[in-house]
């Protein structure tokens, strides 16, 4: 997809989340190393270390690239990482997973949510994407909240492989670009 090469920034809050290149790797690994953060999240390289947070970065570049993939870091107003996304994408179906987290200082505010629904737009509109598909730990309460708010709905129940090989049980919600705009008041 032209529209996954072309990216470099994704709305996400106050200020836009920029592409992640391996000069990152190490405050990416500050940031990822609280479990408060990583712990949710099957994606990330097991065990986080700096070597495979640059192997992550570079894969991802080679994935957008291919426009499969996007890895993005938010900064906050001192230019620190507060947040990460992780965009998968599937052009075959026009559908795509978006992940991420944010410093635990800022959970609980609101940010989460008003992060996500910006960044959930942009990739119905820049994107063209048909599906958006999501999916989060059983256990996962803010996530499952905040999925259920912003209208996304509840498909059943799979299994997710880390890279470490080990598996957790996770819900999986869906929403379709229709249903996102009727629920956002949009037209794409
Ligand atoms: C998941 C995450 C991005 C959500 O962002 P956030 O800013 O913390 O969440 P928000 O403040 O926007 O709240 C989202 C929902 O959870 C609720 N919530 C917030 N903190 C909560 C808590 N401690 N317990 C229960 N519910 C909580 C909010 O009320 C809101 O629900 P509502 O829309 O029904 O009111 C963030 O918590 C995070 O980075 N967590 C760690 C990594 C992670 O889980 N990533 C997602 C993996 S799929």
């Amino acid at each position: 997809m032209a529209s996954v090469r072309l990216a470099r920034q994704l709305p996400s809050g106050d200020v836009p989340s920029r592409l992640a290149t391996s000069k990152d790797a190490a405050e990416l690994l500050d940031f990822l190393s609280d479990p408060s953060v990583h712990a949710p999240i099957y994606s990330l390289p097991k065990p986080l270390s700096h070597a495979a947070l640059e192997a992550f970065i570079d894969d991802h570049l080679e994935q957008r690239a291919r426009g499969e993939g996007l890895l993005f870091v938010r900064p906050d107003e001192a230019s620190k990482i507060m947040g990460y996304s992780d965009i998968q994408i599937w052009p075959q179906w026009a559908a795509a997973e978006l992940g991420g987290a944010i410093r635990p200082d800022k959970q609980g505010q609101g940010e989460g949510i008003k992060g996500a629904a910006a960044s959930f737009t942009w990739m119905f509109e820049t994107l063209g994407l048909d599906l958006i598909c999501e999916t989060a730990a059983v256990d996962n309460i803010r996530t499952a909240k905040l999925l259920d708010h912003l209208g996304f709905v509840r498909q059943g129940q799979i299994v997710s492989t880390s890279s470490d090989g080990t598996k957790r049980p996770s819900l999986v919600w869906e929403v379709s670009r229709q249903q996102w705009a009727d629920t956002h008041g949009l037209e794409f």
